[in-house]
């Protein structure tokens, strides 16, 4: 075990500073233990033997409870909940976008992840947005592949037929459904800042008839997505990729300045890939492999966090939080230099094994930050928003879900194809758009990532199957653009290293550093229940930023004991667990 102790220097005014330091730990560490006590979980644990679904929408929840009540499996369950969450939260879930699937299949063959991260269009070019004048709303438009992944999970693993899982999704469209705070107000500020001509089909499908803002309890209905997903749920994967909605997308495309064709549509293929594996203190991890760098960048953290202890009431404390800090900045140092489309990019895999995750930690000054400046090594230095979602699902029978999928900013381009009822991606964000332009800013030029046709653009999705002894033992995942790694590093550790419940592990506030912009990203939250450990990071050369919220968890522990689902629902949206 790396000795991460600093050596208390002899000199008796050092002596004195090293007291007073100590003092002052301890008077933080029983501050943070006593908030932690006096915090009460925002949800009531839902507990059940025979499955659940935990997602931010409470209709999608209840679609893919559902489909386990009639004897559907945790894919089948997921497909549906997948489906109804196009219809009834547009901020992220879609048709028009992309994500990421990691399944344990439960019955001893090994775990499986599908990729239907969107692709570019053959007519992309690398420094296509370069020039600003190039960054229009349609021309960051990917390749959606939504539909294609859940058709291909649903030919590997699914048991019930396709048309019921889709069913649901086209109901809720067509009838409509209630409006919850989070959806009204999030549609109503998106309309709001939506004026330009490339946002008239968006007006048209989202304003509420007789106009004025949404409010809970109003109902959404809407006719034209119904009739697109009605094509999916009838023709399948041609029912989107091919025929009418494959011409309305590129109509649509073309009626602006777009560049997706009806042979991009026609050419795209969700793929099945081995998941990545990594192991935390016993623990084993199944994550989502490359394109999406959420696995390989949460395993590397967790190995550089290995090489120390954390005590179970150690959560809050300075110490804990440099660690954090200093772990996090040094894996996405990394992730920049190294990750991109396996299909395009060679990938590496020294950098996150724990010899490499060994050398990170030695590096780290327990009493400093590091300037991440400092870490880029051989990457030269020049001088994102709410919305994607993550839902959970496991069956009776020990089959779980990780599902975390995209439309990339809140409501992506804000582009609705002409007649089509769904918004597109503008997935073209996550490649890096500066060939060689890696700076302070947070902008990242590496090659890995760069802008080619055809190309995967890198993800954070971050969906996560933790086992303990073999068996899945959380499902987690979240949004949140960069910070996605760091919010399931949290809700991860939370469990393992601090005992806190599914439930409590995802309240507690969350901290990001993605090494840059080289500061702390926290939660207002943290700001507020940790104002004390905050200013000794600051003393220690940590800057910091405030932000409202970060993540959004829908995670589902399974009890070893017990063997039921436990559910940790995030409060920071709206969100609900399902049984069947
Ligand atoms: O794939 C990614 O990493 C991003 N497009 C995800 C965006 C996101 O999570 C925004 N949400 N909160």
């Amino acid at each position: 075990m790396f000795d991460d102790h600093t050596d208390v220097p002899s000199s008796s005014p050092s002596r004195f500073r090293a007291a007073a330091v100590a003092f002052t730990l301890a008077a933080v560490i029983l501050q943070g233990a006593l908030a932690q006590a006096q915090h009460r979980p925002t949800h009531d644990i839902v507990k059940s033997s025979r499955g659940m679904v935990v997602s931010v929408s409470g209709p999608a929840s209840d679609a893919g409870a559902a489909v386990l009540k009639q004897g559907g499996n945790a894919v089948d369950a997921a497909i549906a909940t997948a489906f109804a969450l196009a219809a009834t939260y547009p901020a992220a879930g879609n048709i028009g976008g992309g994500g990421f699937m990691v399944v344990w299949p439960g019955d001893g063959r090994p775990p499986m992840a599908f990729d239907f991260r969107e692709k570019a269009p053959a007519a992309a070019t690398q420094e296509m947005f370069v020039n600003p004048a190039g960054r229009s709303a349609h021309r960051r438009v990917g390749v959606p592949g939504t539909v294609s992944g859940l058709a291909l999970a649903h030919e590997k693993l699914g048991t019930k037929p396709w048309k019921e899982l889709v069913d649901p999704a086209v109901k809720l469209a067509a009838n409509g459904f209630e409006l919850d705070q989070a959806n009204a107000s999030q549609i109503s500020e998106l309309l709001k800042d939506s004026t330009g001509p490339e946002h008239a089909e968006l007006h048209r499908v989202f304003d509420k008839p007789g106009g004025g803002d949404w409010k809970t309890g109003d109902r959404l209905q809407q006719p034209d997505l119904a009739r697109s997903l009605e094509r999916v749920r009838d023709r399948g994967v041609d029912g989107f990729y091919k025929g009418e909605t494959a011409e309305l997308i590129a109509a649509e495309m073309k009626r602006f300045d777009g560049i997706i064709t009806t042979e991009d549509l026609a050419n795209y293929q969700a793929k099945q890939r081995e998941p990545v594996r990594g192991t935390y203190r016993g623990y084993d991890l199944v994550c989502m492999s490359p394109p999406c760098s959420g696995g390989i960048t949460l395993i590397s953290i967790l190995n550089i966090l290995e090489n120390f202890e954390f005590a179970r009431d150690e959560r809050w404390s300075p110490r804990t939080m440099h660690l954090f800090a200093e772990a996090m900045k040094r894996a996405y140092r990394d992730r920049a230099r190294y990750l991109g489309d396996p299909d395009f990019t060679e990938i590496p895999t020294h950098f996150y094994s724990k010899e490499h995750a060994r050398e990170w930690a030695k590096g780290i000054d327990l009493s400093r930050a590091t300037p991440s400046s400092t870490l880029a090594g051989d990457i030269k230095l020049a001088g994102e928003s709410e919305h994607t979602t993550h839902f959970s699902v496991v069956d009776g029978k020990g089959m779980c879900v990780a599902l975390t999928y995209t439309l990339e900013s809140s409501f992506g381009s804000r582009v609705v194809a002409k007649g089509a009822g769904f918004i597109l991606n503008d997935e073209m964000n996550d490649f890096n758009w500066m060939p060689g332009v890696t700076d302070s800013t947070g902008r990242i030029g590496t090659a890995p990532n760069l802008l080619a046709p055809g190309k995967r653009m890198l993800s954070s999705m971050c969906p996560t199957i933790v086992l303990k002894d073999g068996k899945p033992w959380l499902v987690t995942g979240s949004p949140g653009g960069r910070t996605i790694i760091n919010t399931v590093l949290q809700v991860i550790t939370g469990m393992i290293d601090f005992g806190l419940t599914a439930q409590e592990a995802v309240d507690a506030p969350r901290i990001h550093h993605q090494w840059f912009p080289d500061k702390i990203r926290a939660e207002a939250k943290f700001h507020q229940q940790h104002a004390d450990v905050v200013k000794i990071l600051e003393g220690m050369g940590h800057t910091f930023d405030r932000v409202a919220r970060q993540g959004d968890a829908h995670s589902i522990w399974l009890n070893p004991e017990t063997g039921d689902a436990e559910s940790g629902i995030d409060p920071r949206i709206s969100g609900k667990a399902s049984i069947p």
